[in-house]
């Protein structure tokens, strides 16, 4: 089954064509990053409009690399929700249309779920269940992962995303949006003789699989204006490092008391955060020691893209997930809602 998929929730316009959900045989992505990179972050009108200027060739490109015609495609898949609402609507507008022009289902597509799926992409052996920590510029989730198409939330943040975190205090280290992959490659380059320093890994006791990342980033932004009212030089490097680390650990101890109670072996990282070395080698480490397989997509099935919208799509279609002219696109929603 080839199917055509579309993901434009945020800054990236995105088509790929898949085969029966795990091959993909094209993945484009026109990122608008540049644009928004001026104002300091994501102006959503802006990325709407784009997001119009863009689709017809993104998909165009996306079924020539596949070498497909029009007429070969069976199911449309899109972005239906979470995201912008403006730039879901331009996405999950043009589905539509390409779906009822080429006489084939409309798939609406949660977000959350193609990130998770980008793991069955990445390995084809994975099956659910797993636990799986989807980690991107909006979300952090701890998630139960039952089936292909049922998604259980066992915890996430209770204010700022991960990514959210670390591109705001990327900013105030002076790289432009998004500076979390500029935050990882600096942390990298600290000294690994010097002492990291001691930033808040803030918990409920009531509930412990929640977290919260707003008090990582209080402490970083005082942190970087108190050194600069007095004049004082501070190891950038060193600072990075630490808040790095100080992400990891707080994901890292949520995963591992998520995979206890539930007796999962399987654990996989989701998300435009996931690409972050820490992260990955803190994960690699908790796999290590409680014996838990792990998968860690590439880096480039990460981030946005509309491939692993096309697998989660097939997995959604096979449920019975259906889309018309009436469908409507989210804001927000949680994976566990159908649509
Ligand atoms: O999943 P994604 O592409 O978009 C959303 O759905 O939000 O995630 C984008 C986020 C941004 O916040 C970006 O700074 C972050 O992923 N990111 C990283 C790294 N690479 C991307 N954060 C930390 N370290 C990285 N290496
Ligand atoms: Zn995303």
């Amino acid at each position: 089954m080839l199917i055509l998929s579309i993901e434009t929730s945020c800054d990236e316009t995105a088509a790929s064509v898949t085969r029966d959900g795990r091959e993909v045989l094209s993945n484009a992505v026109y990122t608008q990053i540049a644009m928004h990179a001026e104002y300091g972050g994501v102006v959503p009108e802006l990325a709407s409009r784009k997001h119009i200027e863009k689709l017809c060739a993104v998909t165009d490109s996306a079924l020539a690399q596949a070498g497909v015609q029009r007429r070969d495609i069976d199911a449309v898949a899109v972005t239906a929700a979470p995201g912008l609402i403006g730039a879901l609507l331009t996405g999950l507008s043009f589905a539509k249309g390409a779906a009822l022009s080429m006489g084939v289902p409309l798939v609406p597509v949660h977000h959350i779920k193609g990130h998770i799926a980008a793991n069955y992409i990445a390995f084809p052996g994975l099956e659910p269940p797993f636990l799986c920590t989807v980690v991107s510029g909006g979300h952090t989730l701890f998630c139960d992962v039952r089936d292909y198409d049922d998604v259980h939330i066992l915890g996430g943040t209770r204010d700022d995303a991960a990514g959210e975190a670390f591109d705001k205090v990327a900013r105030v280290l002076g790289f432009p949006y998004p500076g979390g992959k500029e935050l990882d490659r600096l942390a990298r380059s600290a000294d690994p003789q010097k002492p990291s320093l001691k930033l808040p890994r803030p918990g409920f006791p009531e509930a412990p699989l929640e977290c919260s990342f707003s008090g990582l980033k209080t402490a970083v932004i005082n942190l970087v204006h108190t050194a600069n009212q007095k004049g004082e030089d501070f190891d950038r490097a060193i600072l990075a490092r630490s808040i790095c680390e100080a992400v990891t650990d707080i994901l890292i101890s949520r995963t591992r008391l998520a995979a206890e109670t539930l007796g999962y072996k399987k654990i996989a990282l989701a998300g435009g955060v996931a690409a972050n070395s820490f992260i990955r080698e803190g994960f690699t480490e908790l796999a290590a020691e409680t014996g838990a397989e792990l998968f860690l997509p590439p880096p480039a099935l990460c981030g946005d893209n509309a491939a692993m919208i096309g697998c989660a799509g097939y997995y959604a279609y096979l449920a019975g997930t259906r889309g018309d002219l009436t469908q409507n696109a989210f804001a927000t929603m949680s994976p566990e809602e159908r649509f």
